[in-house]
């Protein structure tokens, strides 16, 4: 039954699969998101927590301004993007994937095929991330077009200076006719989930990814530490992903300290490996397991030896990115979602011809504060 919050919002959870256990979700209807009251965000807020991902439909009016005056109400001294100027380092990973609107810098624009004019930014042409740019290794050529892969599984953070964003908006303005792949894992596991919507953005909980540990992993994850890697997106742009998008292969090819920007000791990012939510007080297991360097264990103790770093954490979350915990989101113009970046993991799938146009706004804002961490006992 739909909780009727307000004679106008109501929140709907997501109807997933059959024989599905995803554990994020939910519909909100009625909220007037382009002239947003506090009473209305105040129960969009606690629905984003108890749902982490909200879906709002027919958005196609909505402004980038009122866009970014959303995602910064869920942290209101924050003004600038989750990734600051990262961006604009060649050597990125992400700067090939995102392009900025001109008079809302918060916003940016993602997605596929030639634009010949967008909320001011003209003749843009738009790639959509394909994972054999980015993999060790792909699904074959002959196969690609009905099959897919999670091209890369991450929490939406510049993971070095600034805090990672509490939550990220995603509007979906053109979208190509739609059909359906099977997202293959690749991984010797032999899983796989059919139907999936082409170009759909895959989301997990990490709620539910810490609730899938024993006792004696739930353990270690509250009280373990993760240092990322300074400038990790320039890092990690020589290596290549698992083909589950779930972190890195270990060859060695990341790039070396000399070869990153210059290097600011206090502004490597280290975080806890659970993170609470405000909402509910539960702990989400939430690493980027891209951009991860070490783990700080309790005793103080330093795990530095990268591929067993990536061993521990890609154990700790494999379980949590299983088929039945995926929520695929089968997008249409106008949807947007809001998630709770502190507590989803998401990544992109599908593969589009280079004619084929889709438009994407996002916005998100580096956090006033880094995540709450587990209650200390
Ligand atoms: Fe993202």
């Amino acid at each position: 039954m739909p909780h009727a919050v307000t004679p106008e919002i109501s929140v709907h959870p997501i109807c997933h699969p059959e024989g599905t256990n995803v554990r994020c979700g939910a519909e909100i209807r009625g909220a007037d998101l382009e002239d947003l009251t506090d009473d209305a965000f105040s129960q969009i807020r606690t629905a984003l927590y108890e749902h982490q991902a909200v879906l709002f439909k027919s958005q196609q009016k909505l402004s980038p301004r009122a866009q970014y005056e959303l995602t910064r109400r869920f942290d209101p001294s924050c003004t600038s993007y989750g990734h600051g100027k990262t961006l604009d380092a060649k050597k990125s990973v992400l700067h090939p994937d995102l392009k900025t609107i001109p008079h809302q810098p918060q916003v940016q624009v993602i997605g596929n095929g030639p634009v010949a004019e967008f909320e001011g930014l003209k003749n843009i042409t738009l790639k959509h991330p394909h994972h054999k740019t980015f993999h060790a290794t792909a699904v074959p050529e002959d196969e690609d077009r009905k099959n897919t892969r999670f091209y890369r599984w991450h929490i939406d953070a510049a993971l070095y200076n600034l805090n990672p964003p509490r939550v990220t908006s995603l509007m979906a303005v053109s979208v190509p006719s739609s059909s359906k792949q099977t997202l293959r894992y690749d991984d010797g596991s032999d899983e796989s989930i059919s139907n999936v919507p082409r170009g759909s953005t895959a989301f997990v909980s990490s709620f539910a990814m810490y609730d899938h540990l024993s006792d004696e992993d739930k353990e270690f994850a509250r009280t373990t530490k993760v240092q990322y890697a300074p400038h990790p997106y320039i890092w990690m742009s020589g290596a290549r992903s698992r083909s589950d998008g779930l972190g890195m292969v270990s060859e060695g090819k990341e790039l070396p300290r000399s070869e990153l920007p210059p290097i600011e000791e206090e502004k490597i990012c280290v975080l806890p490996m659970c993170w609470r939510n405000p909402v509910t007080g539960k702990l989400a297991l939430q690493v980027h397991p891209s951009a991860v360097e070490k783990l700080i264990l309790k005793d103080g103790s330093v795990i530095d030896d990268l591929a067993e770093v990536r061993e521990i954490v890609h154990r700790l979350q494999r379980p949590g990115i299983g088929p039945e915990n995926v929520w695929c989101v089968d997008w249409e113009e106008g949807d947007l979602v809001l998630f709770n970046n502190h507590g989803v993991l998401h990544s992109v799938t599908g593969s589009f011809e280079p004619e084929e146009v889709r438009i994407f706004r996002q916005c998100n804002l580096a956090a006033s504060e880094p995540p709450l961490g587990p209650v200390e006992a």
